[in-house]
C-alpha cells in the first residue's frame, strides 16, 4: 500500500499524492492540500530544502531515500503524524523552524502581521515585543529575524517548549538578542512594559476538541484546549497583562474559532478582527485601553474575578 516505485523526484511526488488522495488524511499543518503534503514530504525524505523547485524534479532517487519516503508515507497515512513531527522541519513564515513534538507546529496567521512590521494596527516604536505562548518560539523568532531593533521576550508554561524555542534560536543566530521566560500566563515574566504582545494561547474549545483529526492528537495538549468556550487562557491574560503594557502598546490576540465566544462575552463592544491575505481568521488587535475595558467589563458581568 506504501510502496513507492518512482524512478525521479516528480514521479515520486505524484505517487505520493495518489496514496495521500486514497487516505483520509488530514492536511493542517502547515498545507492545506494533497499535492503540497506530498512536495514537502518528498523533499524532505531525500533531503531537499523546502524552497526546491524544478530544478530537482527529474533527479533520481536512490534506494535510501525511496525506502525513507515509504517510511514517512506510512507514518503520514497509517499513523496520521502531522508531516512536520515526521521531518523535524516546519516551513513558517518564510524560515526553517526545528520542530517535533515538544510544541504545536507552527501554524498562526500572526507571521503575516509580523511581516507587516504590525502596521497598520500598531505605528508606535516596537523596541519590546512579548510572544505570550511561545511554543516553539516561531512567533518571536519570525519578530526578532523582522526588526533588528527589536528586544524579543518569549514566554511559555511549558519548559521542553521552550528548549524547542532555544534550539530554534540557536539556529537562526538568535540566542542572544531573545530572552526565553518559563511563566504561567504572565506571573513568571518580571515586571516590565511591552510595545508590542503577540498571544497564540491554547483555544480550542471543548466542542472542537472532540472531533478533533487524529493529526492534533500527536500535539501537545496544554498547546490546544482552554476549557468549555476555549478563553479559560484568555480571561486570566486580561486581568494580568494591563500592568505589562505601555500606554501606546498593541495586543495581537489569536483566539481561532473560539473568536466567537469571545466576541459573544463583549457583545456590545467594538472588537477588531483582522482579515489575512494569505489565510487564517481569529485574531484581534486589542490595545492597552481595550484591554483593561475588557478586563472591567468582565468582572463587572462576573465573567472572571480581579484575581483570576
Ligand atoms: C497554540 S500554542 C503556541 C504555538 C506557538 N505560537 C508556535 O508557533 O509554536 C500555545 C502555547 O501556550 C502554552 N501555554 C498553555 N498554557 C499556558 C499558560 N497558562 N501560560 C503560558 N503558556 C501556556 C503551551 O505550552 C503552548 O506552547
Amino acid at each position: 500500500m506504501h510502496s513507492v516505485n518512482a524512478k525521479t523526484v516528480l514521479e515520486a511526488i505524484h505517487q505520493v499524492e495518489q496514496i495521500f488522495i486514497k487516505s483520509d488524511i488530514y492536511c493542517g499543518h502547515g498545507t492545506d492540500n494533497t499535492w503540497d503534503e506530498a512536495v514537502f514530504l518528498v523533499l524532505g525524505a531525500c533531503n531537499y530544502p523546502l524552497t526546491s523547485g524544478g530544478e530537482v524534479a527529474e533527479i533520481e532517487i536512490d534506494l535510501l531515500q525511496r525506502e525513507r519516503i515509504e517510511a514517512w508515507v506510512k507514518r503520514r497515512t497509517v499513523d496520521r503524524e502531522p508531516l512536520p513531527y515526521i521531518s523535524g522541519k516546519a516551513w513558517f513564515g518564510g524560515l526553517e523552524f526545528l520542530c517535533d513534538r515538544r510544541a504545536l507546529v507552527p501554524r498562526s496567521p500572526l507571521a503575516e502581521i509580523i511581516q507587516q512590521r504590525f502596521e497598520p494596527w500598531h505605528t508606535g516604536p516596537v523596541e519590546s515585543v512579548l510572544d505570550l505562548c511561545c511554543g516553539g518560539g516561531s512567533l518571536g523568532l519570525l519578530t526578532a529575524i523582522g526588526i533588528e531593533e527589536a528586544h524579543v521576550a518569549l514566554a511559555d508554561i511549558d519548559g521542553d517548549a521552550l528548549a524547542l524555542a532555544y534550539e530554534n534560536a540557536l539556529l537562526l543566530g538568535l540566542s542572544e538578542r531573545i530572552e526565553l521566560i518559563k511563566s504561567d500566563v504572565l506571573t513568571g515574566v518580571p515586571q516590565q512594559r511591552f510595545d508590542v504582545v503577540l498571544c497564540n494561547p491554547p483555544y480550542v474549545d471543548g466542542e472542537d476538541m472532540s472531533v478533533l483529526p487524529p493529526e492534533y492528537r500527536h500535539e501537545p495538549g496544554i498547546a490546544l484546549a482552554s476549557g468549555a468556550d476555549g478563553l479559560d487562557f484568555t480571561r486570566a491574560l486580561l486581568v494580568q497583562l494591563p500592568a505589562f503594557l505601555h500606554d501606546h502598546a498593541t495586543v495581537f490576540l489569536e483566539l481561532g474559532n473560539s473568536w466567537a465566544h469571545f466576541d459573544a462575552l463583549f457583545q456590545d463592544y467594538p472588537l477588531t478582527w483582522l482579515e489575512f491575505a494569505q489565510g487564517g481568521w481569529g485574531v484581534c488587535a486589542l490595545s492597552k485601553h481595550d484591554i483593561e475595558e475588557l478586563a472591567r467589563i468582565a468582572a463587572q458581568r462576573g465573567i472572571i474575578s480581579a484575581h483570576e
